[in-house]
């Protein structure tokens, strides 16, 4: 036990040590390895014989050594970035103490904390009456958003299974394809997803919404359910939740607001108006792990009407766990997992920490930086912003050069390991897609973005055009 203890503190102090590297200006994002590399550098093999306590900790630092730094302030490669200090204590406290949400028995602290997030978060939203639950992701909220709304439209298909569908979902044509996945497990099929078109600033277009719901009811199928996306995945838009709520309620359909990127523009005092309408809303997608920086993952389903997920979620038989009293606090009926971790904790630290007004200056940040951006790729001849300023993502090209090249230099940045970001094929070009999603980096970090994208350029072309 005593050689234990000792492991975990050598353990911990590694991790000091990364957090420190991670603010190094030398330190890479990424050491690129193929995985013949890293299966030379780590012996990735159970044995029958288990490691002593120096190995363990030596395969710990191994790991430290070859993941990417999502915490390093030049990686934009995905929409989670950073690394905030209170997330991370809520994360170690959770494997720590390692218990279960699903009663209050076992989880009690954890479960007042989820009740008090689900709340705030609710009344952030305008739902009077709201409730929710933390999921593993925003694509499992989605998921639930729809099984919910389901459950609502079709009450009997939770008994008796899908007889013959006929409901159909509208999304727009750059919403998240976790809708797909979700279409997929509850038996609703793919095909009857109908993707609106979006507008040249990526938001669905109200008026074709409204021509395929009259089309779907012509052909005597059942519309039930529309996807709104609040900071779509690729160019961040916001789609026009208030005119499509308009609709959501004239035609009687289930409004779901993907916000699991965009949601948090709420926190914003000066960009909430991005998700204006979204209190009209029957469900939002909501992920902390994203722009509010906690570790993944911790993403929240939140509904308008009380009563409709648990409805929606709940089954006979769990008499072994669920004693029900009168006021009960078990959380676990209104979810679909049994196991289930404590997500709410690491969000409830940070938000204890920053507060309301750190939060609203943190988002507001962020979308300032994400100007900045904007402003350095329009002065810079050779480059091309391919979409208008959403709210975070900026995709932006080498105007004089082909996709090939494009794509080379993508490749030669991720090769140096200074810079990580992404790319994305819009409308049929190669574009880095840069997502900004790190409050705390600044400035000076963008320029040093622009300045590894460029040495990339040069490696690849030389001082010419490619
Ligand atoms: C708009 C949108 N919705 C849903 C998701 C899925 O979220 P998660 O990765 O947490 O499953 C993403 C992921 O990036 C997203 O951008």
């Amino acid at each position: 036990m005593k050689k234990e203890k000792q492991m975990l503190s050598d353990v911990f102090s590694l991790i000091s040590k990364y957090i420190e590297e991670n603010e190094d200006e030398k330190t890479l994002v990424i050491k690129n390895k193929t995985p013949k590399d890293l299966r030379d550098e780590i012996d990735f093999g159970i044995k029958k014989e288990g490691v002593s306590e120096e190995e363990l900790v030596n395969l710990a630092d191994k790991y430290l050594k070859y993941s990417v730094r999502t915490g390093h302030s030049q990686f934009a490669n995905q929409l989670f970035q950073g690394f905030t200090y209170p997330g991370v204590i809520g994360e170690i406290l959770t494997a720590t103490t390692n218990t279960s949400m699903y009663t209050y028995e076992v989880a009690p602290v954890a479960t007042l904390i989820e009740i008090e997030l689900i709340s705030k978060m609710n009344c952030y939203l305008g739902f009077k009456n709201g409730e929710g639950t933390f999921v593993p992701g925003g694509s499992y909220s989605n998921m639930i958003a729809v099984l919910s709304a389901r459950n609502k439209f079709r009450p009997d298909i939770k008994k008796k299974g899908i007889q013959n569908n006929d409901l159909v979902m509208f999304i727009s044509d750059q919403a998240h394809y976790s809708f797909r996945k979700a279409a997929n497990m509850l038996g609703i099929g793919v095909e009857n997803i109908i993707n609106i078109p979006s507008d040249k600033d990526g938001r669905m277009i109200p008026d074709k919404l409204e021509k395929e719901i009259e089309k779907v009811i012509s052909e005597g199928r059942l519309p039930f359910f529309v996807g709104a996306t609040a900071g779509t995945t690729v160019t961040g838009s916001f789609d026009p939740i208030t005119k499509i709520s308009e609709l959501s309620r004239k035609y009687k359909l289930w409004l779901h607001v993907d916000g699991a990127l965009g949601a948090s523009a709420i926190l914003s005092k000066k960009y909430k108006h991005l998700v204006e309408g979204i209190d009209r809303a029957d469900s939002v997608t909501w992920n902390p792990h994203k722009m509010m920086g906690i570790p993944l993952s911790c993403s929240v389903i939140l509904i308008k009407e009380r009563g409709l997920l648990e409805n929606a979620c709940s089954v006979d038989h769990g008499s072994y766990l669920f004693h029900h009293s009168e006021e009960s606090y078990d959380l676990g009926q209104k979810s679909l997992q049994c196991g289930r971790r404590v997500d709410s904790l690491k969000l409830w630290l940070a938000w204890k920490y920053f507060g309301e007004e750190g939060y609203d200056a943190r988002i507001t940040k962020l979308f300032e930086l994400a100007n900045y951006a904007q402003t350095k790729i329009q002065e810079k001849e050779e480059l091309e912003l391919l979409f208008p300023l959403q709210s975070l993502n900026l995709c932006f090209r080498f105007k004089e050069s082909s996709n090939e090249i494009n794509l080379r230099i993508h490749n030669q940045l991720l090769k140096s390991g200074k810079s990580m970001v992404n790319y994305a094929k819009i409308e049929g070009k190669i574009s880095f897609r840069l997502a900004l999603i790190n409050p705390d980096i600044d400035e000076k970090d963008i320029d040093t973005f622009f300045e590894n994208v460029y040495e990339a350029k040069e490696t690849i072309c030389g001082n010419a055009n490619g």
